[in-house]
């Protein structure tokens, strides 16, 4: 869907490469997590895949065509949510997606999207007046109100309670089952984890590694059985190589002694994260 070759990009005004030669592929119908920490170049690198800033090195294609050859067209097939919402402060929320819808030759209707993101009882307020989360949520909504077929999601649930976060996730899960493909940048590895089909890591505008999240936790997790135990009251921790789970020592173990805790090693994408870009997660 999206085949990105050795990008690089350097602000107008920057001396240095925030994007430094990253390739990457994002796949139809998949959604690809761009994860790194603050400062890593995701937020410019979406908005170099979005047209916004023009004169980056590199190649990118979209479905076979140079990124370059697409008109303003192209913006009929995206949704795209900022890493900051913004929205018209003294037109009602209504008012501001009315305002996009008729830009989009296609459109949906924003009754059931307004409801399920809880917006619709106040759709009438001033966007102005809405929370920070509110904001986040309608501008969730404008995102998907031309029905795109590729979603760019710039952080999407930072600064969402937990509970919209969640009916969000689902929303861009569904999105994905109906055959759209998401790229999606995030620190909130636990989301990353539920949502991404595959993941790339960036640090310092260069791309560190990039998988599945299994396939990267088989990778960087230790193939270990921790078996934990009690005897005689005490606590015991013993490590067994996979490979020794089909033996008698793990068998006797589990038949003879009071099991507590049984855990194979895989790693969380938290440690990734940590090791592959050294640098610790804020949350
Ligand atoms: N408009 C801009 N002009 C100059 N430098 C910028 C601009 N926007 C971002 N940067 C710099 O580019 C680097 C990457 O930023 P960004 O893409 O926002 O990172 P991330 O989204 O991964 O946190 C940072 O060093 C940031 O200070
Ligand atoms: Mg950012």
């Amino acid at each position: 869907m999206i085949v990105v070759k050795n990008l690089r990009y350097k602000y107008p005004k920057g001396k240095d490469y925030v994007v430094n030669g990253i390739s990457f592929e994002i796949r139809e119908g998949e959604i690809f997590g761009f994860l790194g920490p603050s400062g890593a170049g995701k937020s410019t690198t979406q908005k170099i895949l979005i047209k916004l800033l023009p004169g980056f090195a590199g190649e990118i294609a979209y479905q076979g065509r140079a990124l370059s050859s697409y008109t303003d067209e192209f913006y009929q097939d995206i949704g795209v949510s900022f890493e900051m919402p913004i929205s018209f402060s003294k037109l009602t929320a209504l008012e501001n997606l009315q305002f996009f819808q008729r830009l989009y030759r296609r459109t949906v209707d924003l009754e059931p999207l307004l409801k399920r993101v809880g917006l619709w009882d106040e759709r009438h307020k001033k966007a102005g007046e809405y929370s920070k989360g509110m904001k986040i949520r309608l501008n969730f909504v404008r995102a998907l109100l031309n029905d795109p077929k590729f979603l760019f999601l710039d952080e999407p649930t930072n600064g969402v309670d937990p509970a919209n976060a969640r009916i969000m996730k689902d929303m861009i899960l569904e999105f994905k089952q109906r055959g759209g493909t998401v790229f999606l940048t995030s620190h909130i590895m636990g989301d990353v984890d539920e949502l991404c089909d595959r993941v790339a890591f960036i640090a310092e505008g260069r791309l560190r590694e990039e998988g599945s999240p299994r396939d990267l936790k088989l990778k960087y997790g230790k193939r270990t059985v921790k078996v934990e135990y009690r005897e005689n009251g005490e606590l015991h921790t013993q490590l067994f190589p996979m490979e020794e789970i089909k033996t008698p020592p793990f068998f006797r173990l589990l038949q003879e002694k009071e099991i507590e805790t049984l855990h194979s090693g895989e790693t969380t994408l938290e440690e990734i994260f940590i090791k592959v870009t050294g640098v610790k997660l804020r949350d």
